[in-house]
């Protein structure tokens, strides 16, 4: 189960996901917003970081005008790895590497085809689970 949510400046490019999330045959819970109208990114970005450190959902899309917003927001709850990408090369090295959880997009910086292929690449790229990765991924929320 994916969780996605967005603010006002991800909203149209949320939609656009969530229609190819549904062409890949993924299962996802839209967090929001449900309209463009203005709104705050954080009352959208912690329940989807919420979900995936539950464990109620296995992974996050969120989209804000940057990507930032979100990211930085989701980041704060404990276990979340959230990974702001514009591009494939960091959406696959971020899985492998840092074992990401969530996914941070920037409608206004990427173009809708480039976004899904971003989406594509983080959903099918697995954790390397090479043991250095996994040491440094510890090192996290450690002191
Ligand atoms: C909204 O205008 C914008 O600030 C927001 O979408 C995001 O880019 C914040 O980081």
């Amino acid at each position: 189960m994916i969780a996605i949510g967005c603010d006002h400046g991800g909203f149209e490019m949320k939609q656009a996901v969530m229609k190819h999330l549904e062409a890949r045959g993924e299962e996802y819970r839209d967090f929001g917003t449900f309209s463009p109208a203005s709104c705050d990114y954080p009352d959208f970005a912690k329940p989807v970081a919420h979900a995936v450190a539950d464990g109620s959902c296995d992974r996050g899309i969120l989209i804000c005008g940057t990507g930032i917003g979100v990211s930085i927001t989701a980041n704060k709850v404990p276990g979340i790895r959230a990974a702001l990408c514009g591009d494939c090369f960091s959406a696959e090295a971020t899985r492998l590497h840092n074992d990401a959880n969530v996914l941070a997009l920037g409608a206004r910086v990427v173009g809708e085809g480039l976004a899904l292929k971003i989406v594509d690449t983080f959903l099918d790229t697995p954790f390397s689970n090479d043991e250095r990765h996994m040491r440094r991924i510890s090192k996290i929320e450690g002191d």
